[in-house]
């Protein structure tokens, strides 16, 4: 049976990003959606992963909308200004694999703590956005350390948040989901725009695998075309 009620309640986390804001589009214009709420940095709760405490307080503030059946988190960075995917180990640093750490994987995490409360226990979803270059197996071509790193260690924290949640909220999915390449700041200097998908599409492939989501995918890493990523 599928997990999204009709209506559907949705909350976005990252709206001011490439595809945030396109999931705020999406579920804008979707008959299903009764109301939808976005955040981010700047939002009027803010939630920014470089100061944790930001969290749990985005969350209690918005305890007064909840419950939502659907919660998107899009946050993610690949680069910044101080630094770039490392190509070899020589470029392997603490403070790019700390920035990266906090906020692909324990920023995620900590949201999954505080917004997994949020969710509606008759029947709730929620995504966060990971990436393939996270997965292990599927590592052939070697560098990017730091996101890599930071994708699989988001993927081990959705995998494990996902067992407790079917023993405390069965009728959640916790689920990781990769967008495909898209045409975004974040893939901008590796040749986004030219190899990337329009925001629009990835989201549009992405809402279909959620809108077909049971509560049996809890816990899994799903690509944008429905299908099952190696951890
Ligand atoms: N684009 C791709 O090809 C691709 C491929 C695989 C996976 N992904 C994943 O998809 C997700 C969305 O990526 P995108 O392409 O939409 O990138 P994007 O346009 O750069 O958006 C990134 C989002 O993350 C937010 N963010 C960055 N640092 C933050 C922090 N310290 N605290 C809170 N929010 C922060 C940004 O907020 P601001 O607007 O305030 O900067 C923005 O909302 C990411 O998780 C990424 O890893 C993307």
């Amino acid at each position: 049976m599928k997990l999204l009620p009709t209506p559907f309640r949705a909350l976005v986390i990252g709206a001011s990003g490439t595809i945030g804001d396109a999931f705020v589009e999406l579920l804008t214009n979707h008959p299903a959606c009764s109301e939808l709420t976005g955040v981010h940095r700047h939002s009027k709760y803010p939630l920014d992963y470089l100061n944790p405490d930001s969290i749990e307080s985005c969350a209690a503030e918005l305890a007064a909308e909840a419950p939502y059946q659907l919660i998107i988190n899009t946050i993610g960075v690949l680069h910044s200004e101080h630094w770039m995917p490392e190509k070899r180990l020589d470029d392997l640093n603490a403070d790019q694999l700390i920035d990266l750490m906090k906020i692909n994987a324990i920023g995620p995490a900590l949201t999954i703590r505080h917004f997994s409360k949020l969710l509606d226990p008759q029947n709730s979803i929620m995504v966060t956005l990971s990436a393939k270059v996270g997965s292990i197996e599927d590592n052939r071509l070697g560098g990017w350390y730091s996101y890599r790193a930071s994708k699989a260690a988001l993927n081990m924290l959705i995998k494990t948040a996902a067992i407790e949640l079917t023993r405390t909220k069965p009728n959640a999915a916790l689920i990781a989901l990769h967008p495909g390449t898209v045409n975004s700041r974040l893939s901008k200097p590796f040749r986004g725009q030219q190899i990337g998908r329009p925001a629009n599409e990835a989201v549009a492939d992405m809402f279909r695998v959620i809108e077909n989501l049971q509560k049996e995918d809890t816990g899994s890493f799903l690509s944008y075309s429905g299908e099952k990523l190696p951890w």
